[in-house]
């Protein structure tokens, strides 16, 4: 009798297959946002290799995952970050993991801001809250490659003082050579003298020459919506003006079309856009 013999074998390679990465260590940055570092998932010694403005799907084991971008030094592979604010169930659940735990990763994911275009030019960064975990790769890079760009502007904006990021690497960036680091609070308390307000009355205190700027915006849409407004009052088209856009999303790769808008996709053709892609979509949920 012959006998037959069934192949069994499930392929596991799958783009929506998380892989597994380890925490080294996790930095709580404010009371409700943490930083997670994390040595990058099936590393061959050449490490994690990601564009400044790219984003990983981060898996907590059992509950899910959620879009997160990197905010580590892109000149730095063989250690990953992911700054989380803790809204809901991931991110919770997130932030409950320590030093050795397992978390998933798949990504990068989307595209980055626009470096290379930026060459020779002044550069505006404006971040509100956590929009500056996003932009802080793009702030190494503009700093390892400082010959190339001209002058450096970081607009930055929190709830209140405590709810500033990075607050250390702030400071250091305020000492670099033609770099303007400016933050304002929402709300003061006794320890601040800074200045208090939204992120647009930051503009007041600076001279840009708009032709040669080009603009990074990351923070909640109705942030982005005025500092967008504000640039362009200063004299910047939209094409100069680049915005990172968040959306629900489920795949991270343009199979599902939970962050579709028309024939884009955040995920996919994102989450960094030229302004006049998406001035239209400025606080509009889902579409
Ligand atoms: C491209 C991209 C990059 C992101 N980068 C970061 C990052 O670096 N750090 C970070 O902390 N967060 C980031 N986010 C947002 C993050 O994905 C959500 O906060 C997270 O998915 C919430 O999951 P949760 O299960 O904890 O909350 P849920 O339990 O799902 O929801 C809690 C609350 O958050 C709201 N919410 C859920 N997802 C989003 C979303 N994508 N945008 C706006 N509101 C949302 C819900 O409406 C609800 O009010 C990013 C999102 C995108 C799309
Ligand atoms: S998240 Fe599925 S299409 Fe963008």
């Amino acid at each position: 009798m012959s006998e037959t013999i069934i192949e069994n074998t499930v392929d596991i390679e799958s783009p929506m297959a998380p892989s597994l990465a380890v925490i080294r260590r996790v930095i709580w940055e404010t009371d409700d946002t943490f930083t997670l570092l994390i040595d990058p998932p099936q590393n061959d010694g050449r490490g994690f290799s990601f564009l400044p403005g790219q984003f990983n799907m981060v898996y907590a084991f059992g509950i899910g995952e959620s879009a997160i971008s990197i905010s580590s030094d892109p000149a730095k592979p063989n250690i990953l970050a992911h700054t989380i604010h803790r809204v809901g169930t991931v991110t919770s659940a997130l932030s409950k993991v320590r030093r050795g735990d397992l978390i998933g990763i798949r990504g990068p994911y989307g595209g980055g801001w626009p470096l290379e275009e930026a060459v020779g030019k002044d550069i505006c960064i404006a971040a509100g809250g956590i929009g500056l975990a996003p932009l802080r790769p793009v702030i190494y890079s503009l700093i390892r490659r400082r010959d190339e760009f001209g002058r450096i502007i970081i607009l930055y904006g929190a709830r209140s003082p405590l709810d500033l990021l990075y607050r250390v690497e702030l400071e250091q960036w305020s000492k670099l050579p033609n770099t303007d680091v400016i933050i304002t609070v929402d709300r003061g308390d006794w320890t601040w003298k800074g200045y208090i307000g939204v992120v647009t009355n930051l503009f007041s205190y600076i001279k840009m020459d708009s032709r040669e700027t080009v603009a990074m915006v990351c923070g909640p849409e109705v942030m982005m919506k005025f500092t967008v407004e504000e640039l362009q009052r200063r004299g910047l088209t939209p094409e100069q003006i680049y915005i990172s856009m968040e959306r629900n999303m489920k795949c991270g790769v343009g199979l599902c079309g939970h962050c579709q808008f028309g024939p884009k996709f955040i995920c996919k053709d994102g989450p960094v856009f030229r302004l006049p892609e998406v001035y239209h979509l400025l606080e509009k949920k889902e579409i």
